[in-house]
């Protein structure tokens, strides 16, 4: 039976704890052979949950004897891991799923699912069924524990499966995970968001908050730097608030301060979320040296009116506050944000409380949006007032300034020396070395005896807005 998504289970919120399921995942003697000379090639949109979410299912098609294959033309499997944040992120996987029927054409016998959050859209699968002929598997975002049996099912009964949960979700423990790399790694803190901000699609698509426990968290961080693993990475929609649902209001400082204490050498996180973002995350920042000075804290708008719309919960003023504590406590830490333009009727002084924010927090760097109505939300039903030249203007003037600062921040860097995890040769120059310094900036050197992993010392000499140039020191 398919079973598919429900735009109206997937708002629902109860007070229930979520469960932990542990010894969940099993395979049967048959899925182990499922995969028996067959190649799987995944593709991965949108954020940082999607990436570590493609390395379980890698993880699991690998149990199942699969291997991987860079070349989609080549292989027996399509998973595509989509993203439904914008409308031009759907489009991206429609125009793929459009390119890649020409391959099934070619090879009748390549499987194509669909995963990730557009496949918990009711709307999406309503037009997949109609219209895309060549998907023959859609799996949801709690269901990746499932793509065993829904494969075994399809190569079975040769129809279409679909198989998604609009449930509030579980914690999921000991899924089989195959990493991308083995010097950073991607380490979920929290699954889900309870923030429902009025313009986004993701508490619906991910369902409930669930933190996980933090002994569960430590020990796989433990476990990544016995296997030499140097960074980590925390990941959750709003790792502030990281506890909450477990009874906990300063969850994310004690789990960021005992993450310190396992001496992993360098700790990150994303994403923060200005309502629950503490004082006391800043101290532990500033207390421990592996906990990389960086901070992504989007903001979204500068306007109060706009925020207030927005559902974020926080004023321009509070905001202001924060950035201005993070700078005392930690002058050096660099800082990005988020920022959606052209929310519904946003007016030209509202844009400009925008811009006048981003004059106050020199930012870094900045990802930057125009406002896409996602089915569902309460900002999709706004009547709007900005027609989309408009907001296509307000972009630009934007990203000039996120440019702007972005240059200037780097220029600051030239001539100091600056720490780098070494990620590999460049993908645009094979004579360059490139990885992120300790404050997130990508540097680009030249070093024949490089290694992927080490952490090198090198002297800026250059900056553009989006890398530094340095020299690696003898
Ligand atoms: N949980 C994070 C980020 C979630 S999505 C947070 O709360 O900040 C990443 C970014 O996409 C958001 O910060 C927001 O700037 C942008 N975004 C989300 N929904 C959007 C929409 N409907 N239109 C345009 N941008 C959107
Ligand atoms: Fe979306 Fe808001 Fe949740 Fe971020 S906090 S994921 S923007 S609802
Ligand atoms: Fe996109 Fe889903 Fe992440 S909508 S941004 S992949 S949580």
């Amino acid at each position: 039976m398919n079973q598919k998504p429900s735009a109206k289970e997937a708002k629902i919120r109860s007070t229930n704890r979520s469960e932990i399921l542990r010894d969940s995942f099993s395979l049967t003697n048959s899925q182990k052979e499922l995969g028996k000379n067959l190649n799987a090639h995944i593709i991965t949109y949108g954020c940082q949950a999607n990436v570590r979410d493609s390395e379980t299912m890698r993880g699991i098609l690998t149990e199942m004897g699969y291997a991987f294959t860079e070349d989609a033309q080549m292989a027996d499997l399509i998973i595509l891991n989509t993203c439904a944040i914008r409308q031009n992120a759907e489009d991206r996987v429609l125009g793929q799923l459009g390119y890649l029927k020409k391959y099934k054409d070619i090879n009748p016998e390549l499987v194509i699912a669909l995963a990730g959050c557009m496949s918990q859209e009711e709307s999406v699968i309503s037009m997949i069924e109609k219209s895309y002929p060549q998907v023959d598997i859609v799996f949801g975002t709690h269901n990746i524990a499932d793509l065993p049996s829904l494969l075994e099912r399809h190569y079975r009964e040769h129809t279409r499966v679909i198989q998604v949960y609009s449930k509030e979700g579980d914690v999921v423990e000991q899924l089989p995970v195959l990493r991308d790399l083995s010097h950073k790694a991607w380490v979920n803190i929290m699954y889900g968001c309870d923030k429902f901000c009025t313009y986004c699609i993701v508490p619906m698509t991910r369902g409930k908050q669930r933190s996980r426990l933090k002994e569960d968290i430590l020990s796989e961080i433990l476990q990544l730097k016995e296997q030499g693993c140097r960074e980590v990475t925390l990941l959750g929609q709003n790792v502030d608030a990281y506890g909450k649902d477990l009874g906990n209001t300063e969850g994310f400082s004690e789990l960021l301060e005992a993450v310190a204490e396992t001496k992993m050498e360098r700790i990150r996180f994303t994403t923060s979320h200005p309502w629950d973002f503490t004082r006391r995350t800043v101290d532990v920042m500033a207390d421990y040296d592996n906990i990389m000075p960086f901070l992504h804290l989007p903001v979204q708008s500068g306007d109060n009116e706009i925020l207030k719309i927005m559902g974020r919960r926080y004023t321009v003023e509070q905001y202001k506050e924060q950035i201005d504590y993070l700078r005392e406590r930690i002058p050096e830490c660099a800082l990005s944000t988020d920022i959606i333009v052209g929310f519904p009727n946003e007016t030209e002084e509202q844009f400009k409380h925008t811009l006048d924010l981003y004059d106050y927090c020199r930012y870094d760097n900045a990802f930057t949006f125009i406002f896409s109505p996602r089915a569902n939300t309460p900002a999709a039903a706004m009547e709007d007032s900005v027609p989309y030249e408009e907001k296509q203007k307000r972009l630009l003037l934007l990203n000039e300034k996120v440019d702007y600062y972005a240059e200037k921040a780097n220029q600051a860097y030239i001539g100091r020396k600056v720490k780098v995890l070494v990620d590999g040769i460049s993908k645009k120059n094979d004579k360059i070395v490139s990885g992120y310094s300790e404050s997130n900036k990508l540097v680009h050197f030249r070093d024949e005896n490089y290694r992927v992993g080490d952490i090198v010392t090198v002297k800026i000499t250059g900056a553009k807005s989006f890398y530094l140039e340095a020299e690696k020191e003898e």
